[in-house]
């Protein structure tokens, strides 16, 4: 069975992606330096899947070793490409430590694949490049049009689309497919793995798990003067797992030669638009837990609505994410418990 790279493995996403790949037969090698994740997170996959995926701890940024990555692994055939910083608002205070990051591990990656023959790359975009769609555009398909980017954060994902469309343009060995996620959450059923933010969460959904579990003193809702039904931010939450099936489609679909062209765009998302209050409303609801939270001043940079129109996703690539949200959320809670050893 062929052998994935998937960089950024032991991070939320990856991990659950390597996951799905191990379980669908595929060698998986990670490389992650570990800047935003745990290398226990290895023995959550070992003990889901049975086997223990390979693991460099390798930064995409040291071209010489990750040379010899592809080297001593030249069964490689499909790279799956997570790393990257992503945090937002670290993005506005860091630009060039995200310029360099996320666009020169990409750089590196795709001059190796070149260097090894390795045909196939998975990137992991965000529907940032969207930025805040017009109503014309809601619920937003791939066509819409990419707005300028509101972060040094979501402009990365743009150029790094770009750098993308014009490598393959000049090579035509190199076959891609660009991967839109809206807002990933949850965690694996079985508790094992999950999202780890490292410090204070700029996500949601780990702000509430960590404010139910007692961590936090409570959640800060930003804002609920937008021109929403209930007035708070609407966003597209997937379901982590959901979301990793589609990174082995999107493998299988490139290594089975049916892709129809030599880069293809999916938005991944659930079609369907929460706001920030339904999510709270139905976590209280799952978890029985009294979730304290306090409405307070809109946040920088935030948009204020966009859900996906998945409908490509589903045609083309035969995936759906269609895990009712309830469990969704109480997965999420499923797996802070784990954590904090809270029965
Ligand atoms: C969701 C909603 C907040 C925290 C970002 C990136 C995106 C992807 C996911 C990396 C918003 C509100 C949040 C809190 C709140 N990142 N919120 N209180 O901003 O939609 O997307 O993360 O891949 O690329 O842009 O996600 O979870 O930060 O916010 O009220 O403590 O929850 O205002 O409306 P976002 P988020």
């Amino acid at each position: 069975m062929a052998r994935i790279l998937v960089t950024g493995g032991t991070g939320y996403i990856g991990s659950h992606t390597v996951v799905c790949l191990m379980e669908q037969g595929y060698d998986v090698v990670i490389i992650d330096n570990l800047s935003n994740s745990n290398i226990e997170v290895l023995d959550g996959i070992e003990k889901i899947v049975g086997r223990r995926p390979d693991f460099e701890n390798l930064d995409c940024l040291d071209y010489p070793n990750l040379d010899r990555l592809f080297t001593r692994y030249p069964d490689i055939e499909a790279i799956i490409h997570f790393a990257a910083s992503k945090a937002v608002g670290e993005s506005v205070e860091k630009p060039l430590m995200y310029y360099r990051n996320n666009i020169g591990s990409l750089v590196n990656l795709l001059e190796l694949m070149s260097v090894h023959n390795v045909k196939h790359i998975v990137f992991s975009s965000s529907c940032t490049v969207y930025g805040q769609p017009d109503a014309a555009h809601l619920p937003v398909n791939e066509t819409a049009p990419i707005q300028k980017a509101l972060s040094p954060y979501g402009n990365t994902k743009q150029i790094n689309e770009e750098i993308i469309q014009d490598t393959c343009h000049s090579n035509a060995n190199i076959h891609a497919t660009i991967l839109r996620y809206f807002n990933p959450i949850g965690a694996h059923s079985s508790a094992l793995i999950g999202e780890l933010p490292n410090g204070v969460p700029n996500n949601l959904l780990p702000f509430v798990t960590q404010t139910a579990s007692g961590l936090r003193e409570k959640l800060r809702v930003f804002g609920d003067d937008y021109n929403t039904p209930d007035g708070s931010c609407i966003r597209d939450y997937i379901y982590v797992v959901d979301l990793a099936k589609a990174h082995v489609k999107a493998v299988e679909r490139m290594l089975s030669g049916k892709a129809e062209e030599q880069v293809e765009i999916f938005n991944l998302g659930t079609g369907r638009g929460l706001s920030v209050l339904e999510i709270l409303r139905t976590f209280i609801k799952v978890s029985g837990v009294h979730l304290k939270y306090e409405i307070v001043g809109r946040r920088e940079g935030d948009i204020e609505q966009v859900w996906a129109d998945p409908k490509r996703a589903n045609e083309v690539l035969g995936w759906k994410a269609d895990t009712p949200v309830e469990e969704v959320l109480l997965s999420a809670w499923n797996w802070e418990k784990r954590l904090r050893g809270i029965e």
